[in-house]
């Protein structure tokens, strides 16, 4: 079954990404309400699940090093097309870990793509970002709201709580202010907020959330380079 979904996932964005020019790429102004962490920041900063590269390109405006991360090949392509100033474009799946050695990372964003598996997967997933970065480093992101009724929230079969499968056996999860709690629960969270996205036709409804992994954050998953 989760073959089908991964397979599923991969194929949607895969088709969704066919081609991209750098002056069609939509940008919103999220990440300036996180400015002081992001300039702080001197080491490359990971762009998690970057499709189209829209936060990949706000970093790069503001002198960031970037590597632009994605299950899709054909996002990572448009990525190294139209970013050649990027320092790296690297395509692998969450689901198989994060191919990066542990504490690389002061900054990592996962900007709308944490929200696209399972319990035990997401919790895996946030273990594997906790093994990439710094004591005291920052996770910046972003997650579907359970009121985002324009984009799914509620539709589909039920598999767990809050997570649905959809027609097209895509996995969709809307977080209430408990599951973000819950899921960033080893880290310190430093800002947790529900608001409307209007980059989309339709109004989104998400949660932006920041945190920060604590001194004694311990690491339960050692670097094998698979989770
Ligand atoms: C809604 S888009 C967000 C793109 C970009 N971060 C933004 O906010 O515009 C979700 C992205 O997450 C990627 N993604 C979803 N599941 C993934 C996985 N298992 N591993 C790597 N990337 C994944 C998709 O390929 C897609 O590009």
């Amino acid at each position: 079954m989760k073959d089908i979904h991964r397979k599923c996932s991969h194929d949607y964005w895969d088709g969704i990404h066919v081609n991209y020019e750098r002056a069609a790429i939509l940008t919103d102004d999220w990440l300036e309400s996180f400015a002081d962490i992001i300039d702080s920041c001197s080491g490359p900063i990971a762009d998690l699940g970057c499709g189209s590269g829209n936060d990949t390109l706000w970093l790069l405006s503001k002198g960031k090093e970037v590597i632009a991360c994605d299950q899709s090949e054909n996002a990572i392509r448009n990525i190294r097309k139209n970013f050649p100033e990027i320092r790296e474009a690297k395509c692998f799946n969450m689901l198989d870990g994060l191919p990066f050695a542990d504490a690389s990372f002061e900054l990592v964003i996962a900007d709308l793509c944490l929200h696209y598996f399972r319990d035990d997967d997401t919790r895996r997933i946030i273990k594997e970002i906790g093994r990439i970065l710094q004591p005291g480093g920052h996770l910046i992101l972003r997650v579907n709201s359970v009121n985002d009724v324009n984009h799914g929230a509620g539709q589909g079969i039920e598999l767990e709580h809050h997570v649905y499968e959809l027609e097209d056996r895509t996995i969709k999860r809307f977080f209430d202010e408990e599951d973000v709690r819950r899921f960033f629960g080893d880290f310190e969270i430093v800002f947790l907020k529900e608001e409307i996205m209007t980059r989309y036709k339709l109004e989104k409804q998400l949660f932006r959330v920041c945190v920060r992994k604590k001194e004694g954050y311990r690491c339960a998953i050692a670097n094998t380079g698979a989770i």
